[in-house]
C-alpha cells in the first residue's frame, strides 16, 4: 500500500522546489560581492575552523542519511526508474561524503587554513538537508513515471542516454580534477601551485565544470522541476566561485598564469 501523503508535505515540497529557483539568482547576486571564506578565500571572522575531512563529511552527510530515512515514505520506493535515478544521486554523494574526506585525510589536508569555518559548514549542512528532502521526495514520490516523459519510446531512451552520458563525463572530470588538486597540494606541502594538464589547460576550475555538468546531466535524466532547480543552483553557486578562483590565480601568479585559460567554460568564461 502506498504511504499516505499529507497536505503539509505537499505544500512543503512545492514550496521548497519554488525556493530553490528563487535562491539561485540570489546566490549569484550575493556571490558577486562576498566570496565564501574557505580554501583560497579563507578569512578569519566566520567562526572556528573544523578540519576539512570532518567538515566535508558533516556537511554533505544529509544527502545519504536523510535520503535513506525518506526513501520508505515514497510511493515509488520500489519503482526501478526511481531507484536508478536515485542511484546516480547516491553515487555522487558517496564520493563527496565518504571518499573525498578520506582522500583529504590521506593527503594530510586537515587543519589550519585548510579547515572550514563552522558557519560555512552549518550553512552547507542546512542546504544539503533541504536539497536531499526535495530531490528524494521528487524522485520517490512526486514524479509521475507514467507520463509522456517516461513512456515516449525513442525520445525517452535518447534523453536518458544523453543525460547519463553527461552525468558520468561530469563526474569523471570532477573526481579526477579534485584528485589532481589534492596531489598538487600535497606535493607543495600545502602551498598553492599552478595546476597543469588535462582540462586545467582550458579552465581554472575543471572540478566545478564537471560538477555543474554532472547535475545538468542528472536533471536531463530525472526530468523534474526539482532536479533542474538543483542543477541551476549548483551553477549559481559554482560559476561565481570559479570566477573568484580565476581572479585569485591571476592576482597570485601574474604573468606566469596561462592567459588563454578561462574560469570554468572552455574558450568562453
Ligand atoms: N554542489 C555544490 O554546490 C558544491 C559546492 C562546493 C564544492 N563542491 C564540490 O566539492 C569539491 C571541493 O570543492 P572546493 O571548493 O574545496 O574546491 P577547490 O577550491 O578547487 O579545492 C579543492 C582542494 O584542492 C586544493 N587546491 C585547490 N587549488 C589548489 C592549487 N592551485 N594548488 C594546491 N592545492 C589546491 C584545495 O585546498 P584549499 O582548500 O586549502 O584551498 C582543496 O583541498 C569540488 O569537487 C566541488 O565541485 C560542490
Amino acid at each position: 500500500m502506498a504511504p499516505p501523503v499529507s497536505l503539509a508535505d505537499e505544500s512543503l515540497f512545492y514550496g521548497a522546489v519554488l525556493a530553490i529557483y528563487l535562491f539561485s539568482p540570489l546566490s549569484v547576486f550575493s556571490l558577486l560581492f562576498v566570496t565564501v571564506p574557505y580554501g583560497k578565500h579563507y578569512r578569519a571572522g566566520w567562526g572556528p575552523s573544523i578540519p576539512s575531512p570532518i567538515s566535508w563529511f558533516l556537511m554533505e552527510s544529509p544527502t545519504l542519511w536523510l535520503s535513506l530515512l525518506l526513501l520508505p515514505f515514497g510511493k515509488h520506493r520500489y519503482n526501478p526508474i526511481a531507484l536508478s535515478i536515485l542511484s546516480l544521486f547516491f553515487l555522487h554523494y558517496i564520493n563527496r561524503t565518504l571518499i573525498y574526506p578520506l582522500r583529504l585525510s590521506r593527503f594530510g589536508i586537515s587543519g589550519g587554513r585548510s579547515g572550514l569555518p563552522i558557519s560555512i559548514v552549518a550553512m552547507a549542512f542546512g542546504f544539503n538537508l533541504f536539497n536531499a528532502y526535495i530531490q528524494i521526495r521528487s524522485i520517490t514520490h512526486y514524479t509521475e513515471y507514467g507520463g509522456r516523459a517516461w513512456t515516449c519510446g525513442i525520445w525517452t531512451a535518447s534523453r536518458v542516454a544523453i543525460g547519463v552520458g553527461i552525468f558520468f563525463w561530469g563526474m569523471a572530470v570532477n573526481v579526477r580534477s579534485d584528485l589532481s588538486l589534492l596531489r598538487l597540494k600535497a606535493e607543495g606541502s600545502g602551498a598553492y601551485k599552478i595546476p597543469r594538464g588535462g582540462w586545467f589547460e582550458l579552465v581554472s576550475c575543471p572540478n566545478y565544470m564537471g560538477e555543474v555538468a554532472e547535475w545538468l546531466g542528472w536533471a536531463v535524466v530525472a526530468w523534474s522541476p526539482a532536479a533542474f532547480g538543483f542543477a541551476l543552483f549548483t551553477a549559481a553557486n559554482l560559476v561565481p566561485r570559479a570566477r573568484s578562483h580565476h581572479k585569485w590565480y591571476l592576482d597570485k601568479f601574474g604573468e606566469d598564469y596561462p592567459r588563454s585559460r578561462k574560469a570554468v567554460v572552455p574558450y568562453i568564461f
